[in-house]
């Protein structure tokens, strides 16, 4: 087999809250994948760091009378403390507040400057005359120009849902001083992001087979539009002094680089701040070969679906003009709802990964949770606490488990911990080494294409045969009888044998049992490598137990802790600003009505669609196959369940409406790309809807 050599990260967390179970989704993922590389013997370097810089850190600094660099200080241990509790193997842990990271901001600026890709424009802001500082739009706050709401933040009433500018607001104030705002122009340094070099490169990176994911590969068409389409806008790199941050190189301390701009320079720093590490205990690691093009390492970004925008194409139009490599993979996961909804304060849903711990409760349980909820879509991920204690109750311990301490006991009664003999084996009750192999290569497989939810679906059909066996075969009855303790032991031996198995195909998920598994249960000196699974063991230890299950009243204390009383949500709230879509993630603190916000609403991309083609389905009796035009969206195919109301023929040539971002849909028939939109009511009938003269394919129905 090829040895890879992969740099992974994860996205670096800001350092201005702490790890909820919502980022755990993340760290958790990318570190199974880690540690399954790293058991086929891959080099593997995992790197993190906390993202320091920003306003949020500086002004929450000031807030509690520390510095930021204080204030980052005691956050980096907190994070620390969590990952290591979760079990997050990063190699190396780092800030974005380094040397290293200012090294390499300064290089890639410079090269892009010389490449000519920096462009200066003023651009006109709120600033705070108290403060004497330039104000994000989310520390603004007013009046609603259309119901006089108060304390509205700039983009949209709480109240009656308009949206709006924060220009607009009545009476605006600055949340940090409670001055009225003014605005004011400043000198901005921008990446020329329109400029064709970057077009060009982005439009053949983003669409390179398997860099994205299909539907992250499908946005970033949309964003970047069709050639000559000129959708993408130069980014604002720079904030004005104060700023906790870099600052521009020539710009003499009054311009720092935006955060988002040294962040993912981060990865970077890390890796280098590691390797240099490494280098004093003697151990070298390429770091060219990691960071400049042209080797054949691979450089993995683990990330959120919020900050695809960041990693897709500010980070690798940056990497590819300054002369480093870019990304081999980026990897964009859905964000974690429970019980169905955003995480809540008021419900006691937002539950931080410190206070997870000290109710506690095992992180292995939550580890093995998400496995088995985790795909490679970037669909959201439901944690159902009654599903998480079932889940984890009937699978680990009772599948799992219960097969070590039902063989072990007998082998260890019986025959002093020892195994039968491989050809007593053979000649008895002979094991299928084939059928193991297939059941490994189908569950790395699913590990490396990050399939977590099947590899575990597969392991635990592995465990229910194994628990079937021991039922047929009553191991307790042939122990009463010494005439057939032979073959008493060579059906613990085969089950103990499957469990090794077992282990080592979990231990990504859940390392710490596999290894109490390996050196206290069969007395190795190593951790399992991938390949061990098929090695037939020769003795056990006694058995110890090796998890507990859950029970449901720990996790009632867990949301009794996290709750929050109904409070007004303390300003600001949020983490750093996003680019695009941030809403996401933004936890709400008051009870949620049964109404959908306008964010909620825009989620759903409804547009104008041509029927093309309407076609008869051979075998299904209510569909139809249509052929949408979807003006600058392509061809869409959708499957209808509309036979009964419409004769294909007179589809052919209307519009319609069509839900552009569903997920696509794997059917019995073929893709359905979207979904068109039809009325009914009680009484039979189905009428699809269309829109006035004058509507053209594309168009965005809002
Ligand atoms: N600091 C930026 C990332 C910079 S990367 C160069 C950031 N930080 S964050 O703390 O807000 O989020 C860190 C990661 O956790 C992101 O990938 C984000 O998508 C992920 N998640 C944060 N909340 C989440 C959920 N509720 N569910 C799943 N993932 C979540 O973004
Ligand atoms: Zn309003």
């Amino acid at each position: 087999m090829q040895k890879r050599r992969i740099f992974v990260t994860s996205a670096l967390p800001y350092a201005n809250g702490a790890i909820h179970l919502g980022h755990l989704v993340e760290y958790i993922q990318t570190d199974i994948w880690v540690r399954f590389q790293r058991m086929q013997g891959h080099e593997i370097h995992y790197v993190g760091a906390d993202d320091t810089h920003g306003t949020p850190v500086m002004l929450r600094a000031d807030a509690e009378g520390i510095t930021p660099a204080q204030l980052i200080e005691r956050v980096w241990h907190e994070h620390k403390r969590d990952f290591d509790a979760f079990m997050v193997g990063f190699d190396n842990y780092y800030t974005t507040d380094s040397p290293e990271n200012r090294a390499f901001c300064e290089d890639i600026y410079t090269h892009l400057k010389s490449k000519d890709l920096i462009a200066v424009r003023s651009v006109e802001q709120f600033y705070d005359p108290v403060k004497q500082m330039f104000l994000p739009d989310r520390y603004i706050k007013g009046e609603c120009p259309k119901c006089d709401a108060k304390d509205q933040y700039g983009d949209s009433c709480e109240m009656c849902g308009a949206t709006y500018g924060p220009t607009d607001l009545k009476n605006a104030y600055s949340t940090v001083s409670g001055a009225a705002p003014v605005r004011k122009a400043s000198e901005h340094y921008f990446f020329k992001l329109s400029d064709p070099r970057c077009e060009q490169f982005l439009r053949a990176f983003t669409q390179a087979s398997d860099r994205l994911q299909p539907e992250a590969a499908n946005k970033m068409k949309e964003w970047l539009g069709g050639p000559g389409d000129a959708r993408l806008s130069d980014w604002d790199i720079s904030r004005d002094a104060p700023y906790f941050g870099f600052p521009i190189p020539g710009t003499d301390n009054q311009k720092f680089f935006y955060v988002w701009l040294d962040a993912p320079v981060g990865y970077f720093a890390s890796l280098r701040n590691y390797a240099e590490r490494k280098a004093k205990d003697g151990e070298k690691i390429d770091l060219d070969a990691f960071l400049r093009p042209g080797s054949d390492t691979e450089m993995v970004h683990f990330i959120g679906k919020d900050i695809l925008y960041f990693h897709a194409l500010f980070w690798p139009a940056m990497l590819e003009h300054a002369g480093y490599r870019t990304p081999s993979k980026v990897y964009a996961h859905g964000f974690l709802t429970v019980n169905g909804e955003k995480m809540s304060k008021s419900r006691g849903t937002f539950i931080t990964a410190e206070s997870y711990i000290q109710q506690g409760l095992n992180p292995e349980w939550l580890r093995y949770y998400y496995a088995a909820k985790l795909n490679s879509t970037m669909e959201d991920i439901d944690m159902n606490l009654d599903d998480f204690v079932a889940r984890v109750n009937s699978d680990l311990v009772g599948k799992y488990v219960n097969i070590a301490s039902r063989a072990a006991t007998f082998l260890t009664k019986y025959f002093n911990g020892r195994l039968s003999a491989w050809e007593q084996l053979s000649r008895i009750d002979p094991v299928s080494i084939a059928e193991r192999s297939h059941s490994a290569k189908e569950i790395a497989d699913a590990y490396e294409s990050r399939e977590y939810g099947k590899a575990l679906r597969e392991i635990m059909r592995v465990a229910d045969s194994i628990n079937q066996y021991v039922d047929l075969k009553k191991p307790w009855e042939l122990a009463k009888d010494e005439s057939k303790h032979e073959m008493l032991q060579v059906i613990c031996s085969k089950c103990i044998f499957d469990f090794k198995m077992l282990s080592i195909f979990l231990a990504p998920v859940i390392p710490a049992v596999a290894h109490r598994v390996a050196h206290e249960f069969f007395g190795l000196e190593k951790d399992f490598a991938w390949a061990d699974y098929n090695v037939y063991p020769t003795k056990i230890r006694p058995y110890d137990h090796l998890i507990t299950r859950i029970d449901r009243k720990q996790i009632t204390s867990l949301v009794e802790a996290n709750k929050e009383s109904l409070k007004p949500a303390p300003p600001p709230p949020h983490s750093q600003q996003r680019h695009a879509q941030h809403q996401e993630n933004v936890v709400e603190t008051a009870a949620q009505p049964s109404t959908i916000s306008i964010d909620d609403f825009s989620k759903v991309d409804l547009r104008i669609a041509r029927i093309v083609m309407a076609e008869h389905v051979e075998g299904a009796d209510k569909l139809l196959k249509l052929t949408l035009d979807v003006g600058p969206l392509g061809t869409r195919q959708v499957f209808a369940g509309i036979k009964s109301a419409y004769d294909p023929a007179a589809l052919a040539g209307r519009l319609t409406v069509v839900v552009a971002n569903l997920a696509p849909r794997k059917m019995k028939f073929g893709m359905s790309e979207g979904m068109v939109l039809a009325a009914s009511g009680e009484a039979p009938g189905l009428y699809l809807l269309s829109p006035d003269t004058g509507a053209q394919p594309g168009m965005r129905v809002k």
